[in-house]
């Protein structure tokens, strides 16, 4: 092997490749194959980008170089692949000169911080794990922050379910508040485990179209929080979603954002088991993740659910044989007055282990 000046890097006569088919040479730390095809040459990294299989002994057709080990396709030219599942193959500029052929070991430079996010679309699309842990892997390779994982598994959940929030974006959340505690290799493998929940939760499902903001009118914050609840009162699935859009869109204030959801989700009796509620914290948890200009997006994703949570008064086993939802109401009834009373009676409670005793 040969150098000339610092970069080529030489393959052989045009004849000797004609012969053999395809040669294989290092350069700037990569194996190139490199391919007599059709009369001209070609050099592709010789590791297939699915799993590592040695280009070389693959099969060139048409112009298509077919991995031997599951089959993915390369246009031999530019290394692009028909089949998303095992990324692009890099390639090489190859000059034949005086019948010497010559690689340039330095691929086409491309956007590696682009390259990873477009991985990481097509893995949640296709819901395939192994691509999903090369962009985790990727994307922190290339200094990407956490959040930008957590960004675009948010983006991806909140489009590509028309069920809106659900168990996956709160496991994605937990990942992200976890991050803090964990280390280095148990951050990564944490994000992983959240983005493909998202992908897995999504898989099948028709995408969810987002509802615009009113146009620019009512501001007042009593105004949207009584008309979100009586949206949701009667299960007015785009009525609610309209006017917390454009709550947000107007520009109130994370308090009154809030305010607007519990209220309404509190309205009825533990909806869905508490999963409503839980899943409207971890909206708020991921927010303070990613920034709350994501707001429009990851709280209208809530309203499918608020919507159409079971409450827990319309089930016979919380009215019969005991009315246990009265009793509720009753006890919600006293509260502000039991609250008034007991600011009086304040004194420091350090029973803590008495009670988890009793639990
Ligand atoms: S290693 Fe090449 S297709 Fe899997």
């Amino acid at each position: 092997m040969t150098l000339v000046g610092s970069k080529q890097v030489r393959v052989g006569t045009i004849d000797e490749l004609k012969s053999r088919g395809c040669i294989v040479v290092s350069g700037d730390g990569h194996a190139i194959a490199v391919f007599h095809h059709d009369r001209g040459a070609f050099a592709v990294d010789n590791r297939c980008p699915h799993m590592g299989f040695p280009l070389e002994k693959g099969t060139v057709r048409d112009g298509i170089l077919t991995c031997h080990w599951h089959h993915a396709r390369f246009d031999l030219c530019s290394g692009g692949t028909f089949d998303p599942f095992a990324d692009d193959v890099a390639a090489f500029n190859v000059t034949v000169s005086e019948g010497v052929v010559w690689v340039d070991p330095s691929p086409t430079p491309k956007d590696r911080v682009e390259h990873w996010h477009s991985r990481l679309k097509v893995g949640l699309e296709d819901n395939n794990r192994l691509i999903i842990a090369k962009s985790v892997l990727g994307l922190d390779s290339v200094g990407c922050e956490y959040t930008a994982a957590l960004k675009a598994g948010t983006n991806f959940g909140m489009i590509y379910s028309n069920e809106g929030w659900g168990q996956a974006m709160s496991i994605l959340t937990c990942a992200g508040n976890l991050l803090p505690d964990l280390d280095e290799g148990d951050r990564l493998l944490a994000m992983y485990q959240g983005l493909r929940h998202v992908a897995t939760e999504c898989a099948g499902k028709a995408p969810r179209f987002v509802v615009d903001p009113l146009p620019a009118g009512e501001t007042r914050p009593e105004i949207f929080n009584k008309w979100f609840r009586s949206f949701v009162e009667v299960r007015n699935e785009d009525g609610a979603e309209r006017c917390l859009r454009s709550a947000i869109d107007v520009g109130l204030s994370q308090s009154d954002i809030s305010d607007m959801l519990f209220a309404a989700i509190t309205d009825h009796i533990y909806l869905d088991s508490g999963h409503t509620l839980d899943f409207a914290n971890k909206a708020f948890e991921l927010l303070d993740h990613i920034g709350w200009d994501h707001a429009g997006p990851v709280l209208s994703s809530l309203v499918h659910g608020i919507v159409t949570a079971r409450r827990s008064e319309e089930l016979s086993s919380w009215r019969s044989p005991i009315d246990i939802s009265s009793l509720v109401w009753k006890a919600r009834k006293a509260l502000p007055s039991a609250l008034e009373e007991g600011q009086t009676r304040k004194v420091t409670w350090d029973k803590e282990d008495d009670l988890s005793d009793v639990i």
